[in-house]
Order: structure tokens, then C-alpha cells, then sequence
């Protein structure tokens, strides 16, 4: 995701820009830009990088400039460079916008209007969208469909004749050098929100860039757009069907904002997993046709196919999602896995026979382990594909093909939302590698969808925080846990741990649940807690004997179950449950509690959640 601001009224509008850029930029931060609109010219100035640079590169505020938009970036088409940044100008130089959202059509488009004569100068979808208004603004209407209504303004007509052609989302804003006392918002599955001021406007991509001018607001509905003047504004379909909008309050003080009404970043991107994990299999899950497209690795998919062994390299929570990876290839397509540290896997003179695929995973994509890793492999000859979330980072660029999360910025330092999106990639390429080689067709069609019902059974069990917190508050004085799972749940349990240890400072340890009796049973004592995760599968009745082990030793069991599992009551001090699934699709679920249980006993124990002592959200030195 990235930010949008635009402003018209009778103030200076770089400086309320830049200062609504600002409150964004925790949507997005790679590169950022102004476009201002002074008489007939439009003024672009962007670059790569911060708001703070984009700073030291504006000129003076010029006070006649009254309208302007601006963006700060969140990439997901071209390099987050100064050509890549927003606004763009389409090739007539009359029509400048910002977007936030993925256009999916925009290459055919963009062939289209390359050959009417458009030129294009970056590699974004959002181009395609000014050059297409700038198009039909200067050929008009062509008669086809969308007709320009009598005594219509041409620039909001060109303005809906454009979004007709568009798939995917949008948040937009725009401005057309011929109307200097015009601006047009349009909204389709991203945010935008019109502040109605006094004599002044701002569209915003959340209020929090609204709120310091104005609480007066209309939420823009998808497929709705608004065209503001000094005399008003109104609010139509891009259909041109006129639609009355309320006013509403804004109620959230600026610093909720910012957070979504959330109290930590962290608890609000676990909160989102239902959308982000929707967002990151939208469009590559083919119900259709049985398929699964990750269009980034699509050219590497036969080398996948017909690979002898696979490596995942990764550090921390990454690397707790490549073990789950590990388990899905080796029981869905067969292919030997290994899982490496990162920092381990760089300094260990690697065996990498030829045909090897390395993969590595990394939510920001900067991490220097990881990205060591990625060049030693590169080094000894392997093909290395990425799954990134930042585009445009560091592995990204180093590795030879990838796929990105597409979740927007995690900013708690605890990843949570990245994890998730890290599995449900993997379990996308696990199950079309399989279809390919060994898994029946209607086993592929089972699993896909099994998959495409997660996020829903994520929100069931986000249904769950207040009792979870409970939970976290029965056990806040022990100092001492232990996470155990098996299977595709031992992953889980290293990462439960890992989350507790990282922000509550409680020291937790994660183990295969059967490694218990090899030495760390002896840690038990009177009132430990022990987090188990007993959900449906073939190892169960192994585990409640685990937590058996632990009870009868006076330890405190917590116990993840699948919903309507009678049996595990009597074996539970404290019950979580989750929606039954297939047990290779647990992690995306049995992590959600645990994540939970972190964040709580975190906040009781009142620490810095979002930037925990010690930490850094990109480990990016060695
Ligand atoms: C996870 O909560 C931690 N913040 C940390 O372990 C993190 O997963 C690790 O540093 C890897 O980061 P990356 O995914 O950005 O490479
Ligand atoms: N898809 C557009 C781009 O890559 C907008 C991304 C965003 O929402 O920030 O520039």
C-alpha cells in the first residue's frame, strides 16, 4: 500500500502535502513526490527515498499554488526510484497522478496505448492510468461506451472513460493543468477519504493526514469518484450515476489513526492477516482451472519441477516459514529440502550440486545474513528465487526471480502478517510443484481450496484475543515457557517461542514435542507453562501423551485443539481452538494465537511493543 494526500482550498499547499505525506508514511516509504498546480503548469518534483529527502529537494512553497497531490511509495511495479515515484504525468503533459493499488491489466494497456502514440518514461501500472486519462482527455470521446454526458466536464469524463478500462485497485488522485481549480479522487478496493474543511479539501488515504484540518469527512465508496472545486464538491459512480454522501465525524484522535485504532502496529498486522493473506493469494489462486500462478517464478517452474534438491535460506521468523516450506515440498512434491540459517549457510562452504534451487525469504528483503546467502549460492552456481516482501530491496534485486508478499509494510518489529504470507506462498508453490509431479488433480483442487478459505478461519480465531490475553495474564510472572508442537506444527512452536522471547523479554524455548523427554524435561517444575499445539493429525495421541509428561510434573499446560475436539479438555489447563484444516495448512492458523499470546503478555508486562529493546525491524548488519 502507499499514501495519497491531495489538497485544494486557499493555502499554500506544499507545506500541507509534505506534513500529510509524513502521517502516511508508515504506509510506504521507498520514494515519494509532490505534483503542485499553480495557473497552467503542473510542477512535479520526486525522488527516490524518504519524505525527509524528498524535503531537501522541494523548492520554496509558492503561495499562488493552491492544488497539489502527493504520494509516499509502497512499490509493487518497478524499482522504488525517482522515475518509479509518484506523481506521473501522462505524455500530454496536461494530466498528473498518484495511486495507491495494483493495476493487473496494465500491460496490455500500456502495449495499446504505446501503439496510439503514448510514451511511457517508468516501468509502474500507475502510468498506464495517467496516460490513459491523458488519452481520452485529448481524443475525446470515441463513441464506444461511457459517452460524455451534455455540458459534462471533458477532464472528469476522460477521468471515468479511463477507470473503465481498468482491472485491479485503485486510490487515486488527479489533476488536469486546463482546470486549476479542479481535483478528482476515485476510489476501487484501496482507501480514500475526502475532508470536507472550510472552503478547503483534502483526500487523504486515511484520515490521519485529515485530521489537523478538518473531522468533517465522506468515505468514498469503491467505484465512486469526487470532483472538487472552490465552489464544491460532488460524488458520482465512475458510471457518472450520481450518489449523495453523508458527512461524517472523524472520531479517532491522530496518533489512533495512524495505527487504525489500534494500540500497537503489531496487534493492528495481526489483525490483518485475514485481508493480508487475502491480498497475497488474490489472483494467484486459479479455483478455475486447478492452478496456482506466481507469475514472478512462472519462468523457473520447470527447473523446480525437474530439481534433485531444494534449499530454503532465511533467519528468524523467515526462517521458522521455511521449515513449514520444507515439510510441504518434501511431502507434496517430493523434492528433498533443506532448511539453512542464513548466517550458518554462508560461512559453511556449501554443497550446491548442480540443479539445486536455493530460495530465500525475507520480509524487508535487507537482512545481510540472508542476503550473504543469497550470493554465495548465486557464487556456486544455483538458481536463487526470492519470496520478499519490500519490492525493489536488496534480495529482491540479487535474487534471479521471486515473489513478493504484497501484504504493504510491516512495521511491528515482531513480524506477524509477513510470516503468514511467507507460509501461504509456500504453500502455493508446494501444491502446484505437486500437482506437477505427484498429487492427483482433485487432492490439488482439495488443498487450493482449503487455502482459500484461511483468512476466514483466521478470523475466527482473532475472535479469540480477549480470552488469549487472559490467558497471557494467568502465566505473565513465569519466566520460563516451553512451546512444543510435531509435524508441520513444530515449526510453529519455534516461532511461538520465538515471538514471547523477542517482545515480552520472557525466556522460551521451542521444541519438537517428543524432544522433550531428551533432556528439557528436566526444566519442569510446579506451575511452568507449557504451550502445546494438539490439533488433529497423526501425531495427536503422541502429543497428549507429551502433555501428560508435563502435567504430571506440575506444569501448566496451554493447549492449542481444533475446534469441537472433546477429548483434549481434560488434558488442558488453558484452551485455545482453530478451525479444523488439513494439517500441512495449520501453520497459517495454529501461529495466529501465538502471536496473540506474545503481544499480551508484552503489553501486561508493559513494554515497547512495536520496537521491542535490542531489536531492529531489518537486521541488516552481520
Ligand atoms: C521476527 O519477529 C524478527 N523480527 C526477526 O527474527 C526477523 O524475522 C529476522 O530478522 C528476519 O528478517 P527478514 O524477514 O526481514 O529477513
Ligand atoms: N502499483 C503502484 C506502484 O507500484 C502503486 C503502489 C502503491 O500502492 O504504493 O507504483
Amino acid at each position: 500500500m502507499c499514501g495519497i494526500v491531495a489538497y485544494l482550498g486557499g493555502k499554500a499547499v506544499q507545506p500541507i502535502l509534505v506534513e500529510g505525506l509524513k502521517r502516511l508514511e508508515y504506509r510506504g516509504y521507498d520514494s515519494a513526490g509532490v505534483a503542485l498546480l499553480g495557473g497552467k503548469a503542473i510542477r512535479i518534483q520526486k525522488t527516490s527515498g524518504r519524505i525527509s529527502t524528498l524535503e531537501k529537494i522541494l523548492d520554496e512553497p509558492k503561495t499562488e499554488e493552491t492544488l497539489g497531490i502527493g504520494h509516499t511509495r509502497w512499490a509493487t511495479h518497478g524499482q522504488p526510484n525517482t522515475t518509479n515515484a509518484h506523481p506521473h504525468l501522462d505524455y500530454t503533459g496536461k494530466i498528473a497522478v498518484v495511486h495507491n493499488g495494483i493495476i493487473e491489466n496494465y500491460g496490455t494497456l500500456k502495449k495499446w496505448l504505446q501503439n496510439e502514440g503514448a510514451e511511457f518514461a517508468s516501468e509502474t501500472d500507475t502510468e498506464v492510468i495517467a496516460n490513459l486519462i491523458g488519452y481520452f482527455y485529448a481524443n475525446g470521446d470515441d463513441g464506444k461506451e461511457r459517452k460524455r454526458t451534455d455540458g459534462q466536464n471533458k477532464f472528469e469524463w476522460a477521468v471515468q472513460r479511463g477507470l473503465g478500462e481498468l482491472h485491479g485497485t485503485y486510490g487515486l488522485a488527479i489533476v488536469c493543468s486546463d482546470f486549476p481549480d479542479m481535483l478528482i479522487g476515485a476510489k476501487k478496493g484501496s482507501p480514500l477519504i475526502l475532508g470536507v474543511g472550510d472552503n478547503e479539501y483534502i483526500l487523504a488515504s486515511d484520515a490521519a493526514a485529515i485530521v489537523e484540518h478538518t473531522t468533517q469527512a465522506v468515505y468514498l465508496a469503491d467505484n465512486e469518484m469526487v470532483t472538487i472545486s472552490s465552489k464544491g464538491f460532488h460524488t458520482k459512480t465512475i458510471d457518472n450515476i450520481t450518489v449523495s454522501k453523508d458527512l461524517k465525524q472523524i472520531e479517532f484522535s491522530l496518533e489512533q489513526i495512524e495505527l487504525g485504532g489500534f494500540q500497537h502496529h503489531m496487534l493492528k498486522e495481526i489483525f490483518e492477516q485475514p485481508k493480508s493473506l487475502s491480498t497475497c493469494m488474490g489472483g494467484r489462486i486459479d479455483r478455475q482451472n486447478n492452478r496456482i500462478k506466481l507469475g514472478g517464478i512462472d519462468s523457473y517452474l520447470r527447473e523446480l519441477t525437474r530439481t534433485k534438491r531444494l534449499i530454503i535460506t532465511a533467519c528468524g521468523t523467515a526462517w521458522h516459514a521455511s521449515l513449514v516450506g520444507e515439510f510441504l515440498f518434501e511431502q507434496l512434491a517430493r523434492i528433498p529440502t533443506e532448511t539453512e540459517y542464513a548466517s550458518e549457510f554462508r560461512y559453511r562452504n556449501p554443497i550446491i550440486e548442480d540443479g539445486t534451487v536455493v530460495i530465500s525469504i525475507s520480509q524487508s528483503g535487507e537482512t545481510a545474513d540472508t542476503l550473504a546467502a543469497v550470493e554465495q549460492a548465486k557464487e556456486r552456481g544455483a538458481n536463487v528465487l526470492g519470496i520478499v516482501n519490500v519490492v525493489g530491496s536488496s534480495i529482491a534485486r540479487a535474487t534471479d526471480a521471486g515473489v513478493y508478499l504484497h501484504v504493504g509494510p510491516e512495521i511491528g518489529v515482531a513480524s506477524t502478517k509477513a510470516f503468514t504470507a511467507q507460509v501461504a506462498v509456500l504453500t502455493m508453490l508446494a501444491i502446484e510443484l505437486g500437482r506437477r509431479k505427484h498429487i492427483s488433480d482433485s487432492e490439488a483442487s482439495r488443498y487450493i481450496e482449503e487455502l482459500s478459505m484461511i483468512p476466514d478461519k483466521v478470523s475466527r480465531i482473532l475472535g479469540q484475543s480477549d480470552s488469549i490475553r487472559e490467558i497471557a495474564s494467568a502465566n505473565i510472572d513465569k519466566n520460563n515457557w516451553l512451546f512444543l508442537g510435531r509435524g508441520f506444527n513444530y515449526p510453529v512452536a519455534l516461532e511461538g517461542a520465538l515471538k514471547l522471547k523477542e517482545i515480552s523479554y520472557i525466556h522460551a524455548e521451542g521444541l519438537p514435542a517428543a524432544e522433550m523427554k531428551h533432556g528439557p524435561i528436566a526444566l519442569i517444575v510446579d506451575g511452568m507453562p507449557a504451550v502445546f499445539i494438539a490439533t488433529t493429525g497423526p501425531q495427536y495421541d503422541k502429543i497428549v501423551g507429551n502433555i501428560e509428561e508435563v502435567r504430571a510434573r506440575g506444569g501448566k499446560t496451554i493447549v492449542l485443539a481444533t475446534e469441537g475436539d472433546e477429548n483434549i479438555t481434560k488434558h488442558a489447563d488453558h484452551l485455545i481452538t482453530i478451525p479444523d484444516v488439513p494439517e500441512l495448512l495449520q501453520p497459517m492458523l495454529t501461529v495466529v494465537p501465538l502471536q496473540l499470546l506474545a503481544y499480551h503478555a508484552a503489553v501486561l508486562r508493559g513494554h515497547d511493543v512495536d520496537k521491542p529493546r535490542n531489536l531492529a525491524k531489518s537486521v541488516t548488519v552481520e
